[in-house]
């Protein structure tokens, strides 16, 4: 198991982050989202719209690797207001700017935690009479959810461990990281 230590991050330096999904694990795992919405959404042309900014690798890719059409879109909300714990509430930071009315809309996540950023999104979407929503999600942590909330991909179910890289950030760093890594269990914040 590959570690990483942090370094200048405050409070945060001299921890120990352990590689939980390599590049190629997370390429792989993307690779088979992408043919099962593709096979899911055949003959149609879905509006994709990325959760910023943590879904941006994750959309990217994703997009990359499908076989069908389709249309992009981003909105922004914010839920976490600093290191690891959620405030509870979600804000409109960045709305959609295209028309979902009658179109299939796929969101597409990082991350879903508690579930409360996930269900004000659909809320959002419905609002607008899409013909479908789904949710496509590249990590659901199960044992954290405080709401009952199906999503549709789900690429990996983690542990309750904070997680960076691959787009997911703490303090905005650590998004570029190729890999997703895993702070220690019992991580002070
Ligand atoms: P939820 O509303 O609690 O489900 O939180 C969803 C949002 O919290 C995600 O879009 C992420 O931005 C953030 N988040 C939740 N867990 C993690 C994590 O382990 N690492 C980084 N961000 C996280
Ligand atoms: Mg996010």
């Amino acid at each position: 198991m590959r570690t990483r230590t942090v370094a200048n991050m405050g409070k945060y330096t001299g921890q120990i982050l352990e590689e939980i999904y390599t590049p190629e694990v997370i390429e792989s795992r993307v690779n088979q989202l992408a043919k099962q919405i593709s096979a899911d959404y055949a003959g149609k042309v879905p509006i994709l719209i990325g959760v910023l900014n943590g879904s941006v690798f994750f959309l990217a890719d994703l997009a990359k690797q499908l076989d069908i059409e389709c249309e992009m879109d981003f909105i922004k909300v914010s839920s976490y207001h600093m290191g690891t714990q959620s405030s509870g509430t979600v804000r409109l930071i960045k709305d959609i700017s295209c028309i979902v009315t009658d179109r299939d809309v796929i969101i597409v996540e990082d991350i879903i935690d508690s579930g409360l950023t996930a269900r004000f999104l659909k809320h959002r979407i419905l609002e607008n009479q899409p013909s479908s929503v789904a949710f496509a999600t590249l990590l659901l942590k199960p044992d954290c959810l405080k709401l009952e909330f199906t999503a549709e991909y789900v690429g990996f179910e983690v542990v309750d461990r904070f997680l960076v890289g691959y787009g997911l950030d703490l303090d905005q760093k650590f998004r570029n990281l190729p890999s997703i890594w895993a702070f220690p269990e019992d991580m002070q914040v």
